[in-house]
């Protein structure tokens, strides 16, 4: 296990990917997003122009892979530009229910899946509660861009497809015996499935803790990603207990029109069942 700079004191809401920033020698010059039309772009098609080193380029906002290979690129975009909130709102409601149940600090083992170049694992620990930390994102590029940037942050950075889970990896993450699940800003669109989720949170010990962020629209009744009736049956079987459930501004779209998300922290009660983690639903 990696040693950890002493806790910071920060203050709960307060987000600190300004202060990584500062470390990070990003080449990015600008970015420029495209003019509104009226019409609005879906989500996961939306992209900017980046200037980067005086050469201006198009980037597609879900095009992750390209975009992690840019010094602070991800954070240029998402953080400065479009106001991005999710690590630091979750891991500040998270820190609020920890201090509720009285639970020690520095006590959580935690899975953060879909990590990214790690900007939540930065927010966890920063609020000084993780004993251990581990990523795991399906692009090589994510912890690439984690370990170039945020060498000091993960204790292991996993490569993998959750639903095609190599059985090595699966027995080295049991071992870390995790108490704490989270997945800030990857749950649907074309990300990570219901089914990838339900086989993360199989990962995680009971009683455990599960953070995460997803669109408002995928909780809605009718939805087909499968989101709204996996949760509402590990809640409804006792699987998971909801402790905070927090509607709020994830970032803006591109025509400037705030995209809300939900953040949920719930407690795992009991084991995921069999049947969720072959067919979630
Ligand atoms: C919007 S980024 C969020 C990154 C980070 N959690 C954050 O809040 O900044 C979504 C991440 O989910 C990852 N992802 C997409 N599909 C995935 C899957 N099936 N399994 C694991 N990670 C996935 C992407 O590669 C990307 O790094």
């Amino acid at each position: 296990m990696q040693t950890r700079p002493p806790l910071k004191n920060v203050s709960s809401a307060e987000p600190q990917w300004h202060k990584r920033m500062e470390e990070i020698d990003s080449p990015v010059d600008s970015i420029t997003l495209p003019a509104a039309d009226g019409e609005g772009c879906a989500q996961d098609r939306e992209w900017c122009e980046a200037r980067i080193d005086g050469e201006r380029r198009r980037y597609r906002f879900h095009d992750y892979d390209q975009i992690f290979k840019v010094p602070g690129l991800y954070e240029e975009i998402f953080y400065n530009t479009l106001e991005c909130c999710s690590p630091s709102r979750v891991a500040s409601l998270l820190e609020e229910l920890l201090e509720d149940f009285k639970v020690s600090p520095g006590s959580l083992r935690v899975i953060d899946v879909g990590a990214g170049n790690g900007m939540v694992g930065d927010e966890l620990q920063a609020r000084g509660v993780v004993d251990e930390l581990v990523g795991l994102d399906i692009i090589p590029e994510a912890r690439e861009a984690a370990e170039r940037d945020r060498p000091d942050l993960y204790d292991d950075y996993i490569v993998a497809d959750l639903t095609n889970l190599p059985p090595a990896a699966e027995d080295k993450l049991r071992k870390r015996k995790f108490n704490c699940l989270t997945s800030v800003a990857a749950l649907g669109f074309g990300d990570i499935p219901a089914l990838a989720f339900a086989r993360a949170l199989d990962l995680v010990d009971e009683p455990g803790w599960v953070a995460f962020t997803i669109k408002e629209d995928f909780l809605r009744e009718e939805e087909t990603s499968g989101f709204a009736r996996l949760i509402r049956r590990l809640t409804n079987t006792g699987v998971l207990e909801m402790q905070a459930y927090r509607r709020f501004r994830h970032r803006l779209a591109v025509s400037g029109e705030a995209l809300y998300y939900v953040a949920m922290i719930a407690r795992k009660a009991k084991p995921v069942p069999g049947d969720a983690l072959r067919d979630p639903n």
